[in-house]
């Protein structure tokens, strides 16, 4: 039978632990580095929410199903910017035809380079830690441009 004395220095124990695990969840700095765009993928950022583009395609997964996720095309097209410059304003099957200016299919093309080097789409390198986060692995660190 357990005292209770026993009782309480265990519920302490419990308590400790709680705190403790608490205190290093809450503390914990993530090693993700800081990605962020250049002002050139910011512009091209705009035009990706101002035409649309989310309603039909998908980064990270989350977006419309009509088209292709477009999270790696960069790369799945083999770096190709001019194959990619030419889909914008194509108007292939159902993708409506764009009418971009050469700046603006650059930014665009910018855009998709940038988000390209955040990381893979689905991420078959995230790997659970013991602690219980996710460690992601990036293409790089930050974005130099
Ligand atoms: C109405 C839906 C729709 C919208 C809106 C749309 N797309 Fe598409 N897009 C598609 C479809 C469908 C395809 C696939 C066409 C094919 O298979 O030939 C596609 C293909 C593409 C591709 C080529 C992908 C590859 O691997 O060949 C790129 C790049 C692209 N879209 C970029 C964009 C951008 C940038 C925007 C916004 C400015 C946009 N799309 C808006 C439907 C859409």
């Amino acid at each position: 039978m357990f005292s209770s004395v026993k009782y309480l220095l265990v519920l302490l124990l419990l308590l400790l632990f709680f705190t403790a695990y608490n205190y290093s969840l809450y503390t914990n700095q993530s090693d993700y580095g800081t990605i962020r765009l250049s002002e050139k993928a910011l512009q091209g950022e705009k035009h990706w929410r101002e035409n649309n583009c989310n309603a039909c395609h998908q980064l990270y997964g989350l977006g419309g199903y009509l088209g292709p996720d477009l999270t790696n095309v960069y790369s799945f097209r083999k770096n190709d910017g001019n194959y990619l410059k030419a889909m914008f304003n194509s108007g292939v099957k159902a993708m409506p035809r764009f009418d971009f200016n050469e700046t603006e299919k650059e930014e665009l093309l910018q855009f998709l380079m940038e988000v390209d080097q955040t990381g893979n789409y689905p991420n078959t390198e995230a790997t659970i830690k013991p602690d219980g986060w996710v460690k992601v692995q990036y293409k790089k660190e930050t974005y130099e441009h």
